[in-house]
C-alpha cells in the first residue's frame, strides 16, 4: 500500500513538473537559417521569399521544415516586459509570419539568447525567460535557438534549464536547440534539456581555415570536424550534436560544399542551410537535395558516424543505418587528389558504441555511390575511385542477399 502511495506520489509530481517536450527530434532537424548569410540584415519579407523559396526550389519535398530567423529581428520590450518584434523590419508582426510560415507545411523558429543581451546586442531573455516562452507560444514558434552571449555569472546548465521550463510551461511544443558553443560541455547534460545543442564556436565559409575575429575564432569544415572528436557517443534520437548550420552555397567550390554536406550527413548533424535559398545555383540545389544523403543523415537509428581511419590527408568515415546497411565516406583533406584502393576484405570494422560489425568475409554489401547515384558493384571486389582534393566519396553498403 505504502509502496503504491509512493508511486502515485511520484507519478503526480513528475507530470506536474515542467521538462522537455519530448520526441520532437528524432531525426536531425531539417531546415533554414538566416545568419550564415543575412546576419543582422533580416526582415519579413526576406522570410516570407524565403519559405516559397524553401517549397518551390524542392527543399520543402527533400525533408527541410524550420524557417528560423537568427538575431536581430527583435525591437523593444513593451510596458510589461513583452518582447515585440522590431516594427520596422516586421511590420506585420511574428503572428501573421508565422501564419504564412505554416500555410506552406513549414514551422516557424526564432532566435534569443540566455544573457541580457544577444549577440547582436538585442534584448536577451534573462529576467524575461517565461514571458518569452509565453510570446513565442503566442506567436506560433516551433523552434527556438537560444544563444550564450552576455550570460556573466550564469551556469549554463541553469540557464538553459530555464528556458526548457518556461517554454514547457507555456504549453506549446518548440524544439530547443542550446547554442553555447561546447564551452560548458552541454553533450554532458543537454539531453534532458534541449533537442540539439552546439559543440563548437561558429562557422565559416571556408573549407580548412580559422579566423580571427579578436576576442574570439570562426571555425572552416575541417575544424568544425575535428573538434566532433569523441562526442558522437553523446548523440542519438531527440538529443544530437550540433557542429553548427551549413555554409553550402556561402562561397566555397562546389567540391568542398559537397565534402561538407557529405560529413555533416555522416554526423547525424542538423541540417539547417544558410545559404540564401531564392538564389541558388544548380550545384547548390543539387547538393541540399540530394535525397540519398539526406537518408544517411535522417537513418531512423540516429547513430552518429565515426572516423575509422585517417592517413596521409585521406580519412575514411562509417556510420551505422537502419536494415543492416552502412554509410561510408572517403574525405580527401589533402590539396591534390588521391586515388584509393580498398580492399574490402582487409577490413573488419568494429563500432563498439552501436556494437556493430562490418566484416566482409563474413557478408557480401552492395555498394552504390551517392552522389554518382549509381550501384557501384559489391565488395566482393577492391572499390577503386579517385576522390578530387577536398572532396569525398559517399557510399551507402546494403546486406547482399543474392
Ligand atoms: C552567435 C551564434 C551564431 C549566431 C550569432 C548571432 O555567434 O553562435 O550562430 O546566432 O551569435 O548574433
Amino acid at each position: 500500500m505504502k509502496k503504491l502511495f509512493c508511486f502515485f506520489v511520484w507519478a503526480i509530481s513528475t507530470s506536474l513538473y515542467a521538462q522537455k517536450f519530448e520526441g520532437l527530434a528524432l531525426t536531425p532537424p531539417m531546415g533554414w537559417n538566416s545568419w550564415n548569410k543575412f546576419a543582422c540584415n533580416v526582415n519579413e519579407q526576406l522570410i516570407r521569399e524565403t519559405a516559397d523559396a524553401m517549397v518551390s526550389s524542392g527543399m520543402k519535398s527533400a525533408g527541410y521544415r524550420y524557417i528560423i530567423i537568427d538575431d536581430c529581428w527583435h525591437g523593444k520590450r513593451d510596458s510589461l516586459g513583452f518582447i515585440q518584434p522590431d516594427p520596422e523590419r516586421f511590420p506585420s508582426g511574428m503572428k501573421a509570419l508565422a501564419d504564412y510560415i505554416h500555410t506552406r507545411g513549414l514551422k516557424f523558429g526564432i532566435y534569443s539568447d540566455a544573457g541580457w543581451f544577444t549577440c547582436g546586442g538585442r534584448p536577451g531573455s534573462r529576467g524575461h525567460e517565461y514571458q518569452d516562452a509565453l510570446k513565442y507560444a503566442e506567436w506560433g514558434v516551433d523552434y527556438l535557438k537560444y544563444d550564450w552571449c552576455n550570460t556573466e555569472s550564469l551556469n549554463a546548465e541553469g540557464a538553459y534549464w530555464t528556458m526548457r521550463d518556461a517554454l514547457y510551461t507555456a504549453g506549446r511544443p518548440i524544439v530547443f536547440s542550446l547554442c553555447e558553443w561546447g564551452n560548458n560541455k552541454p553533450w554532458e547534460w543537454g539531453d534532458k534539456i534541449g533537442h540539439l545543442w552546439r559543440t563548437t564556436g561558429d562557422i565559416t565559409s571556408c573549407f580548412d581555415c580559422i579566423v580571427d575575429h579578436g576576442t574570439w575564432f570562426s571555425w572552416g569544415v575541417l575544424q568544425i570536424l575535428d573538434k566532433q572528436e569523441g562526442l558522437r557517443i553523446y548523440a542519438g534520437p531527440d538529443h544530437w550534436n550540433d557542429p553548427d548550420m551549413m555554409e553550402v552555397g556561402n562561397g566555397m567550390a562546389v567540391n568542398e560544399d559537397r565534402a561538407h554536406f557529405s560529413m555533416w550527413c555522416m554526423l547525424a548533424a542538423p541540417l539547417i542551410a544558410g545559404n540564401d535559398l531564392s538564389n541558388m545555383s544548380g550545384e547548390t540545389m543539387q547538393i541540399l537535395t540530394n535525397k540519398e544523403a539526406i537518408d544517411v543523415n535522417q537513418d531512423t537509428l540516429g547513430i552518429q558516424g565515426f572516423k575509422y581511419s585517417a592517413q596521409e590527408g585521406l580519412e575514411i568515415w562509417f556510420k551505422p543505418l537502419s536494415g543492416g546497411a552502412w554509410a561510408l565516406c572517403f574525405l580527401n583533406r589533402d590539396t591534390v587528389d588521391k586515388k584509393i584502393e580498398f580492399n574490402w576484405k582487409e577490413h573488419l570494422v568494429s563500432d563498439t558504441f552501436s556494437n556493430r560489425q562490418l566484416d566482409f568475409k563474413a557478408r557480401t554489401y552492395a555498394v552504390r555511390d551517392l552522389w554518382v547515384k549509381k550501384d557501384s558493384g559489391t565488395t566482393r571486389k577492391p572499390f577503386r575511385a579517385k576522390v578530387p582534393t577536398h572532396d569525398v566519396k559517399l557510399l551507402k553498403l546494403s546486406p547482399n542477399n543474392k
